[in-house]
């Protein structure tokens, strides 16, 4: 697999307003969200859940590719057909989750570092057998009191960047995930200095250790008020500074940026993501790769009731709709209501 071969792959990805789905909640997170709406956390459940996405009508209209958590990578749809077949037949891509979780940052007990890397090559050579894409790890990043310390973020940047080198040797497309949380109460002013910072950091670490920034995708946060934050900055603001960041700290070689929603509501997910499209003048595709603001309606409508199933794929196919109409600036109010 060339740069070249990874470069299509990364540019699939994010062309034409298509973005990512991300269903690749551990057990642990997938049982939490089934737990909110009353729905035994089983395996069973699990997928009965992922079914339901995965054969909403039209979904490939919108979505390029689904990033999949290993037991829904091996899984089959009730009828045995393979979860893999469900979203090929839909020219929908599987992605993998690979990063094992972030635990607590040794010597700094309120700071998480992403785990993973041990046994990962062969891991990796399992899922390229197995289909898989593209792959996903994900960092965590934590504003508070005196953190996130350069400590945290220099060993993310640097277990990213190890993550992503193994992925392209394995012939997949790394999307690398360092996100800055919007838990907490600070300004969109930190969101932005710790979101610069942090991916200085993080493309430091990329080059130095080889990785083609042609054959990747960033996942990033947006530059955003955090949530218990008194000012909340207009989307205008939320589109303008993040765009600001991003052409300061990521190069124009990388094909495609897919932000990650972080607890945004649906509606402002998109808002964000088109009122950063039309500002144009972009040296990459800006697309999404969302799980709460594309599937928080579709939950909440199923809830675990066969008879809404229909329903709940019409909520993901609206919620994927007006994302892929942000995704190239054409989102507007009349569209959502439509
Ligand atoms: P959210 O859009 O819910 O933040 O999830 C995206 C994701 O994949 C987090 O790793």
């Amino acid at each position: 697999m060339t740069t070249a071969d990874l470069e299509a792959i990364a540019n699939r990805m994010v062309e034409g307003g298509r973005g990512i789905l991300a269903a690749d909640e551990s057990s642990g997170t997938a049982n939490k969200r089934l737990t909110s709406v009353n729905v035994d956390p089983t395996e069973d459940n699990r997928r009965d859940y992922r079914e339901m996405l995965f054969r909403t009508p039209d979904l490939g209209k919108y979505i390029s590719g689904t990033i999949l958590y290993d037991e829904t990578l091996r899984q089959n749809a009730a009828d045995g057909t393979p979860f893999t077949k469900l979203l090929a037949d839909q020219d929908i891509m599987p992605g993998i989750k690979v990063d094992t979780g972030a635990m607590v940052l040794a010597g700094s007990p309120n700071e998480k570092i992403t785990e993973g890397l041990d046994g990962l090559r062969d891991r990796l050579n399992e899922y390229v057998e197995m289909g898989a894409k593209f792959t996903k790890w994900r960092a965590v990043i934590t504003i508070g009191d005196g953190i996130p310390s350069g400590y945290c973020i220099k060993a993310n940047a640097h277990a990213l960047a190890r993550y992503a080198r193994l992925v392209q040797e394995a012939g997949m497309v790394p999307i690398v995930e360092p996100e800055v949380l919007m838990d907490g109460s600070h300004s969109i002013e930190t969101c932005q200095e710790v979101t610069e910072n942090t991916l200085h950091t993080v493309f430091n670490a990329l080059v130095g250790q080889g990785v083609a920034l042609e054959g990747m995708i960033l996942k990033p946060n947006m530059v955003i008020s955090a949530m218990d934050c008194s000012t909340q900055a207009s989307v205008e603001q939320v589109a303008e500074w993040t765009v600001q960041t991003l052409k300061r700290r990521v190069p124009a070689a990388v094909p495609g940026i897919a932000f990650l929603s972080g607890g945004q509501s649906e509606l402002l997910a998109s808002q964000h993501l088109n009122a950063m499209n039309q500002l144009g003048d972009l040296p990459w595709t800006l697309s999404f790769s969302y799980g709460r603001a594309l599937q928080h309606s579709a939950l909440h409508t199923w809830a675990g009731s066969s008879d809404q199933v229909t329903a709940g794929q019409s909520k993901l196919a609206h919620r994927s709709h007006m994302n892929f109409a942000a995704a190239v600036g054409k989102y507007s109010a009349d569209l959502e209501a439509a």
